[in-house]
């Protein structure tokens, strides 16, 4: 068993198509140097999406949105459809992030749409789970995220665990400066991966699970040390390319 690393920048509402060009010029001379055995994927604004596309060919760099409607297409004003981000093309989709959990309305069941509708489109889904700080304070950590990773993939099929990641992001460590501790966020994962394992057996184990909120170049590698951690969903520092490429190159001491 071998799960590749991905560190994947989820830039939220940052970077029009100047400023995404900008960084590309940037942090495609440093990406040449990172080892094909780590995966990196960028996920711009909507509207940054194809220009990325077209800058990022032949980097071997993977893109993905942050966002999707579970629609083919229809009156949903103001929705992008999987088969939108598929003619880009993009690799992977953010679903049920905390703030789209907080600030527009996505639920356990829209979640689960979601996550339905890209294995349909054959899309990716890195699947956002994490409990706030009251819940932490409360002991519910646990029961929240393995409750939200149930009803995420509720009746949803996979024949190999690539077809889905998962990202515990602890929402109070999101854009806070407060990361979890690295055993902190190895317990949750690991319970994250039994609750996969008795859901969809051995491959389970081929399913990536990142840990997400306050990621930056000087703590990304004690979280790598942790078995199940497989990599990291980054928000504020893979706005930065050199920041980025820090993280991404961890291991170089
Ligand atoms: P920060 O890395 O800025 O804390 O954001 C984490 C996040 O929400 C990534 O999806």
């Amino acid at each position: 068993m071998s799960r590749t690393p991905l560190f994947a920048g989820n830039w939220k509402m940052h970077k029009n198509v100047k400023e995404t060009l900008e960084f590309l010029e940037d942090f495609l001379p440093l990406a040449k140097d990172i080892p094909s055995e780590i995966e990196i994927a960028i996920f711009p604004p909507f509207t940054s999406l194809y220009a990325a596309f077209e800058k990022l060919k032949g980097s071997g760099i993977k893109l993905g949105a942050q966002n999707m409607h579970w629609e083919d297409k229809g009156a949903f004003t103001g929705e992008i459809s999987p088969p939108m981000l598929k003619e880009i093309p993009c690799d992977y989709v953010i679903i049920g992030h905390s703030e789209r959990r907080q600030y527009f309305a996505e639920t356990d069941d829209t979640v689960n749409k979601k996550v339905k509708s890209a294995v349909k489109y054959g899309i990716v889904p890195i699947i956002c789970v994490g409990e706030s700080l009251e819940q932490r304070e409360k002991g519910e950590t646990l029961s929240v995220v393995l409750s939200q990773v149930e009803k995420a993939i509720w009746e949803v099929q996979i024949e190999d665990g690539g077809k889905l990641i998962f990202a515990y992001e602890p929402i109070w460590a999101i854009g806070t400066g407060k990361v979890a501790l690295p055993s902190d966020a190895q317990e949750v994962i690991g319970a994250i991966r039994g609750k996969l394992s008795q859901i969809y057996g051995s491959i389970s184990q081929d399913v990536r699970i990142l840990y997400g909120g306050s990621v930056k170049p000087d703590n990304i590698k004690d979280l790598m040390a942790q078995p199940d951690i497989d990599g990291a969903l980054v928000g504020g520092a893979s706005l930065e390319a050199k920041a980025f490429y820090q993280i991404a190159t961890y291991n170089r001491g």
